[in-house]
C-alpha cells in the first residue's frame, strides 16, 4: 500500500476521512463506498504506524485512547448548564405564552405573536463540548449546572462528534451544549447481548446512554451505540452575530455539528401545540427516546429581555409528554424512614412495567394521602411515573378491591430505631425524632454525604454504606476517612483492589469546595443552591457556624425557615463534633476570597485582547480580567486603556500603535492575573 509521503499529505488524508465520515454518520449520505473509505482508512494507519511524530489528535484513528482513566476530574462550564421549567398539560402552556407576552409588553415590546425554535426534548444525558481553535478540547456531563465531570475521552469516541469542526472562521474558544443518547435499535441489541453474555442489563436507552459515559475505560464506551444531538450553545469566544437561536443551530450544521432534524421555527400558541401533538404521534416510531418538546423564544434581543430565573431561562419551556400509567396490584404497605427523619408510606407492587422501566414500588406521601386516595392493600392502582421522579399512585379501580382488601395504620414507632413517633405542627409527616442516633437517618446522612453532589466519593455506593454502618466500622461521615483496607476487603463481596479503589476514591473527596462541604453535611433546607449562597457569602466554614438567625436572613434566598434550620444544626454539639473530625482528617478547600469590588486593581480600566495567548485561553484571560474589575471590549480606541497583544497580532495592534495607546503582553496579564 502507499503511504502518504509528506506531513501534508498525511493531514489531507486526515481531512479527507473526517469528511467522508461526516458525511456517513452525520447525513447519511455517504460519497464513497464502504470499501473505499476503509482502503483510505488503511492508508491512513500504516502512515501513522511509519511515522509516528506525525499523529495528530484529529485523526480517526485516535478516537480511543489506549489507557483507561483512574478517576473522573471535575471540570468548570466557562457558561453554566442551565435547566427547564416544565408545563405539564395545555394550562400551563399557554400560561406560559401569555406569561412570555405579558413580560415583553411590560418591557415596552408589543408583540401578540411569538416565534420559537420547536425542538424535541432529547430523553439522554446533557454534555457540554469545548472547542477549541475547532479542535474538541473538551467533553463534560452538566453536574451541577456550574461544575461537571471531564468525560473527554469517551466523547471522543462518539463518531458523530467530530474532532475538528468544519468550516472556516471558528471561533477561539465555542461551547455547545446537547444531549447524548443511545438510539432505541442500538439499545436492544446491546440488551440483548448483554443478556446472552450474563453481563447487567439496563432499564432504559437514558441509563444505557449514562452509564456508557461514566466508563473509566474509553473501549468500553466506544463499543456502545451512542449519539449526539447540539441544542445549544455556551460560550462563544469571539461572540457570533446571531439573531435567533435558530440561526446559531443552523450554523452549528455548518461546523459538522449533529442538530436533529425535528428541530423547526415556528410561531404562535396554536403551532406549538400542533408540533407537540406531532411529536407524540411520531414518538412510537422514531429511533430515539424523547420525553416532550422544548419551545424557545427564537430572537435573542427578546430572550435577553426576558432573562432568567434561577436556573431556567424564563423564555423556553420544556411541555412534557403526558406522564405513563399502567395499573398493577398492591401486595403490601411498609414505611420509610427519610433522611430527616420523614416517615413515608410506601406501597410495594407486583412488578409492572411503565414506560419501559420495571416499577415495584410507588410513594404514598403520607398519611392523609392514604385516606384521600383511599388505598388499600390488595387494591388495583393506577401507578404513574414521569421522568426520574418516584412513581405514584394515581387513583384506586374500586370496582376491584378485593373482599379481604385491608386498610394501612401508620405505625406509632420508628420501624428502625423504635423511638415514638411524632407529628410536627404545620407538616403532614410523622417523623422520628432520634435524629442520627436512628439507624435509617444515620445511613441516609452518610449516603447522602459521599453521593456525587456533595463530596463525591466514587464506588461508595448505598449497599456499601449500609454494610458499613451494621458492620460497625463506622458511625459518623468522618469515620470515613479512618477505614483501612482490611476493614473494607473483610467486606462480604469486597476484594483487595475494590477496596483500596474505594480508599483512593476517600482519599480524593478529602479535597473540596467550601459549598460542596456545606451541601454535604445534609442540614435540612439546604440545597446546593443555599450552600453556594451561604459559602460565596460568608467566605469560611467559622463565619457560617457563628452567624446568627437574623443576619442570615439578610443573606439572598435565606428566609426565616431555612435561617432556623442553619441555626439548630450548628447549635448541636454531635454536628460540630464531626465537623471537626472531618477537618482533622484533612479535608480542605481553596479559600473563598474577599473582594471589595470598588478596590479591584484594574477598576475602570478598558482592555482589549488581541493575537494567540500561550498560557490561557482568550476566555481565561478575558474572565480573569473582569475578576480584576477591567471592561474587555472588541475594539480599539481612544479610550481603550491597555492592549494585550500575543503572537500574530493583526489589525488592533496597528490601530493600538498608531492611536497612542498602551501596548502589553502576555507577561504583564499574568502578573496582573496573579496580584489577587
Ligand atoms: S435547552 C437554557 N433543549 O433537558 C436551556 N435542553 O431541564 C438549556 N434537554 O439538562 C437547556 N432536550 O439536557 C434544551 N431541546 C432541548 C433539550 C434539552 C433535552 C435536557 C437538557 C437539560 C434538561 C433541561
Amino acid at each position: 500500500m502507499d503511504l502518504c509521503r509528506s506531513k501534508k499529505d498525511y493531514l489531507d488524508l486526515v481531512d479527507t476521512l473526517n469528511h467522508h465520515a461526516q458525511k456517513y454518520y452525520l447525513l447519511d449520505d455517504p460519497e464513497i463506498a464502504d470499501a473505499e473509505y476503509d482502503q483510505l482508512y488503511q492508508r491512513l494507519l500504516t502512515t501513522e504506524q511509519k511515522h509516528p511524530d506525525w499523529v495528530t489528535d484529529v485523526s480517526p484513528s485516535q478516537r480511543v485512547a489506549d489507557e483507561p482513566l483512574d478517576a473522573f476530574t471535575q471540570v468548570q462550564h466557562a457558561t453554566p448548564m442551565l435547566s427547564l421549567n416544565n408545563a405539564f398539560d395545555e394550562a400551563a402552556m399557554t400560561a406560559f405564552y401569555q406569561r412570555l407576552l405579558k413580560r415583553l409588553q411590560q418591557d415596552g415590546i408589543a408583540m401578540d405573536t411569538l416565534t420559537f425554535s420547536a425542538e424535541p426534548k432529547f430523553d439522554g444525558l446533557a454534555l457540554s463540548l469545548r472547542y477549541e481553535h475547532g479542535r474538541l478540547a473538551q467533553g463534560a456531563t452538566r453536574g451541577d449546572g456550574q461544575t461537571g465531570e471531564d468525560i473527554t475521552h469517551n466523547v471522543r469516541t462518539i463518531t458523530s462528534i467530530p474532532l475538528q469542526l468544519a468550516g472556516e472562521d471558528l471561533p477561539d474558544v465555542l461551547e455547545i451544549r446537547g444531549e447524548v443518547v443511545m438510539p432505541k435499535d442500538g439499545f436492544k441489541q446491546y440488551n440483548q447481548a448483554a443478556e446472552q453474555r450474563g453481563d447487567k442489563t439496563f432499564a432504559n436507552p437514558r441509563n444505557a446512554a449514562a452509564g456508557s459515559l461514566r466508563q473509566l475505560d474509553p473501549k468500553i464506551t466506544a463499543q456502545r451505540p451512542l449519539q449526539f444531538f447540539a441544542y445549544g450553545i455556551g460560550l462563544s469566544e469571539p461572540q457570533g452575530t446571531f439573531s435567533s437561536h435558530s440561526e446559531i443551530l443552523n450554523w452549528l450544521k455548518t461546523l459538522a455539528i449533529p442538530v436533529n432534524d425535528l428541530c423547526t421555527t415556528l410561531s404562535g400558541l396554536n403551532a406549538c401545540f400542533e408540533y407537540y401533538q406531532t411529536l407524540i404521534e411520531k414518538r412510537d416510531a422514531l429511533n430515539i427516546d424523547i420525553d416532550g418538546a422544548v419551545f424557545k423564544v427564537d430572537d435573542l434581543t427578546l430572550q435577553q429581555s426576558l432573562g432568567f430565573i434561577t436556573k431556567a431561562p424564563r423564555w423556553a419551556i420544556a411541555y412534557k409528554f403526558p406522564a405513563e400509567e399502567a395499573t398493577t396490584i398492591i401486595e403490601n404497605i411498609d414505611v420509610q424512614v427519610g433522611r430527616t427523619g420523614s416517615i413515608t408510606p410506601v406501597a410495594r407492587l407486583k412488578p409492572v412495567t411503565v414506560g419501559g422501566v420495571t416499577v415495584t414500588n410507588a410513594t404514598l406521601h403520607n398519611e392523609d394521602e392514604i385516606k384521600r386516595k383511599d388505598v388499600r392493600i390488595g387494591d388495583t392502582v393506577f401507578v404513574r411515573r414521569a421522568g426520574d421522579v418516584i412513581p405514584e399512585i394515581v387513583k384506586v379501580v374500586v370496582q376491584k378491591r378485593p373482599e379481604n382488601s385491608q386498610e394501612f395504620v401508620m405505625p406509632s414507632q420508628c420501624p428502625v430505631c423504635g423511638s415514638e413517633l411524632y407529628k410536627p405542627e404545620d407538616e403532614a409527616v410523622l417523623r422520628c425524632p432520634a435524629g442520627l442516633s436512628c439507624d435509617a437517618q444515620k445511613k441516609h446522612s452518610i449516603k447522602h454525604f459521599a453521593s456525587r453532589k456533595a463530596m463525591d466519593i466514587d464506588g461508595l455506593g448505598d449497599k456499601l454504606v449500609d454494610q458499613l454502618i451494621d458492620a460497625g466500622l463506622i458511625d459518623t461521615a468522618a469515620d470515613l476517612y479512618q477505614l483501612t483496607e482490611s476493614q473494607i476487603s473483610g467486606l462480604e463481596r469486597m476484594g483487595q483492589k475494590s477496596a483500596q479503589n474505594l480508599l483512593n476514591a476517600i482519599t480524593h473527596s478529602k479535597k473540596t469546595t467550601l459549598p460542596r462541604f456545606i451541601y454535604a453535611l445534609g442540614i435540612r433546607e439546604v440545597g446546593e443552591a443555599t450552600a453556594l449562597t451561604l459559602a460565596n457569602e460568608l467566605k469560611t466554614l467559622q463565619a457560617i457556624q457563628n452567624i446568627g438567625r437574623d443576619e442570615l436572613q439578610q443573606l439572598p434566598d435565606i428566609g426565616p425557615v431555612v435561617a432556623q434550620k442553619i441555626r439548630v444544626y450548628f447549635n448541636n454539639e454531635a454536628n460540630n463534633k464531626t465537623i471537626k473530625a472531618l477537618l482533622d482528617n484533612g479535608i480542605h478547600w481553596p479559600a473563598i476570597k474577599s473582594i471589595d469590588q470598588d478596590r479591584l486593581p484594574l477598576k475602570d480600566t478598558i482592555i482589549v485582547l488581541t493575537g494567540k495567548l500561550s498560557q490561557l485561553t482568550r476566555s481565561e484571560a478575558k474572565q480573569g480580567l473582569q475578576n480584576l474589575g477591567a471592561q474587555v471590549t472588541g475594539s480599539v480606541s481612544k479610550n481603550t486603556d491597555y492592549v494585550v497583544a500575543g503572537t500574530d497580532a493583526g489589525s488592533k495592534l496597528s490601530q493600538a500603535e498608531s492611536l497612542g495607546v498602551t501596548v502589553v503582553d502576555e507577561d504583564w496579564l499574568l502578573k496582573q492575573l496573579n496580584s489577587l
